[in-house]
């Protein structure tokens, strides 16, 4: 792999991104945080996570963000009722394999072609020296924005859903955002989703400021002030629960750790209920 390594572009490469930070996690707290596929991912990818370490924000919300959405979606496949997860700009995500996943939960990862395209080598590749089984996980490689994707997730009656969206609304325009939203409570009555946004100020300046996002030419183009207007967009829609990343580590986020307001603000996991 490293001499034929993939190259990820545009939107697509801001997966390194939550990638490095789960390896930074994985060295720096083992015995709380063990994810041995994200640092073999990133290694394979021929990047090292020490070189993400100085970009001290992108590093302290991706790894709060995973705590959070670790410990919610854990919680959330507890009990015996089959599930189907889809996991929406999934890049080289790992949580199917992370939370050791139950029997009885389907996990579908959706990404770009050329993302799901170098996540099954990669995954093909770990699969012996790693010993993972890839038994409940699929991906499907689609733009989320279309509809094509939706049609290929057939489940039965009794399997319930769960829609996770990590890292990936922000870089849809609005419209986008709405429609998806729109589609998925029409699709997925009774379903659940977690979602992470990003507030309007962060929207605004983070894809101009940080120079990761800066380099991969992608632009940030949706913020969210308050998870009720979402509900305001569709009906069908309700808010359970938001928690702020900024909440987790604050000695991680550097100058922001004073402000704790200001942190709390910055971006938000929020957990909602699509009406049968
Ligand atoms: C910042 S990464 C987050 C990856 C992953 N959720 C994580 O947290 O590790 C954003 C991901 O969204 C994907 N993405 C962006 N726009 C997309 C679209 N329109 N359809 C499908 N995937 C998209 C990118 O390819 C990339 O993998």
């Amino acid at each position: 792999m490293e001499e034929n390594r993939p190259i990820l572009r545009g939107v697509s490469e801001t997966l390194l991104i939550p990638l490095a930070a789960r390896a930074l996690m994985t060295r720096r707290d083992p015995e709380n945080f063990v994810d041995p596929l994200s640092a073999k991912f990133l290694q394979m990818l021929g990047e090292e996570s020490s070189r993400f370490e100085s970009d001290r924000w992108n590093m302290a919300g991706a790894c709060a963000r995973t705590t959070i959405l670790d410990r919610e979606v854990r919680k959330a496949l507890q009990g015996a009722q089959p599930t189907v997860v889809v996991n929406l700009g999934a890049g080289l995500c790992s949580r199917y394999w992370r939370l050791g996943t139950p029997a009885g939960v389907r996990w579908i990862d959706v990404d770009l072609p050329d993302v799901i395209e170098i996540k099954r080598q990669l995954i093909r590749a770990c699969q012996a020296d790693m010993g993972i089984s890839q038994a409940g996980w699929s991906s499907i490689p689609a733009d989320v924005t279309g509809t094509a994707w939706l049609e290929e997730i057939a489940r039965t009656a009794d399997e319930r859903v769960l829609v996770i969206a990590e890292g990936l609304l922000m870089y849809l325009p609005e419209l986008e955002v709405k429609g998806l939203l729109d589609r998925l409570v029409t699709n997925y009555p009774g379903g659940r989703m977690y979602l992470e946004t990003w507030s309007p100020l962060v929207s605004c300046v983070w894809g101009y400021l940080s120079r990761r996002i800066r380099k991969t030419g992608t632009r940030v183009r949706w913020g969210l002030r308050r998870p009720t207007t979402l509900t305001n967009w569709n009906s069908k829609i309700h808010v359970l629960n938001s928690w702020s990343p900024g909440d987790i580590n604050p000695q991680e986020w550097g100058l922001l750790r004073f402000t704790p307001r200001l942190r709390r603000s910055l971006m938000k996991i929020i957990e909602l209920q699509f009406a049968t």
